[in-house]
């Protein structure tokens, strides 16, 4: 794996065409919140409102994400934010795996720099890459697994939730697993 520090990272994307994504953004959207946050959170790609703005989660879903991450004490400074893929697929559509392959290196570079204890994944899409190909949403969510040291939670994506509010029990009951798991390994909040 290459090993990046912050500024080459933030060079190298803020020019980087290793997918056919690259062609239609306006900023490419790397991170937003703590780098050197104990929990990270992945979603899945910019949107419209991200892509403008060039940070993740700026949109509704991510209205929706600061109230639920809010709701057990968390905000934007306790936390770090980035996506499966850093530029925005067309018509919001679901990342295809080359674009997803092509920009999980530099992905992996930000959580070996954040070095989080808890890597919370936002929807199928984000776990499908971090997690688990046999990832199924529904399922799965809410369990934890431990990956290289690191405890990996499953959710709902927030804009499922906007577009289902009958998964907004679950993914509240997945908000209560994470504070408990900050509690048991201590982490200083
Ligand atoms: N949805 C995502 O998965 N990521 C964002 O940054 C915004 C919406």
């Amino acid at each position: 794996m290459a090993h990046y520090d912050w500024a080459t990272l933030y060079e190298k994307l803020s020019c980087c065409t290793d997918c056919a994504l690259a062609k239609g953004r306006n900023n490419v959207v790397i991170g937003v919140g703590n780098p050197v946050a104990d929990i990270m959170l992945i979603g899945e790609g910019p949107g419209r409102d991200e892509d403008m703005q060039g940070y993740p989660f700026v949109g509704a879903a991510g209205q929706l994400l600061d109230k639920m991450l809010a709701a057990i004490g968390l905000d934007r400074t306790k936390v770090y934010i980035a996506n499966i893929v850093k530029c925005r697929p067309p018509q919001n559509r679901t990342p295809l795996e080359d674009e997803a392959m092509a920009c999980l290196p530099y992905l992996r570079a930000q959580v070996a720099l954040v070095r989080p204890k808890i890597i919370v994944c936002l929807g199928k899409t984000a776990a499908l890459y971090v997690y688990d190909k046999d990832i199924h949403i529904t399922r799965d969510r809410g369990i934890w697994r431990i990956k290289k040291g690191i405890w990996i939670l499953p959710t709902y994506h927030p804009a499922a939730l906007l577009r289902d509010q009958s998964k907004k029990k679950e993914a509240w009951e997945d908000m209560q697993a994470l504070r408990d798991k900050i509690k048991e390994l201590d982490i200083a909040l």
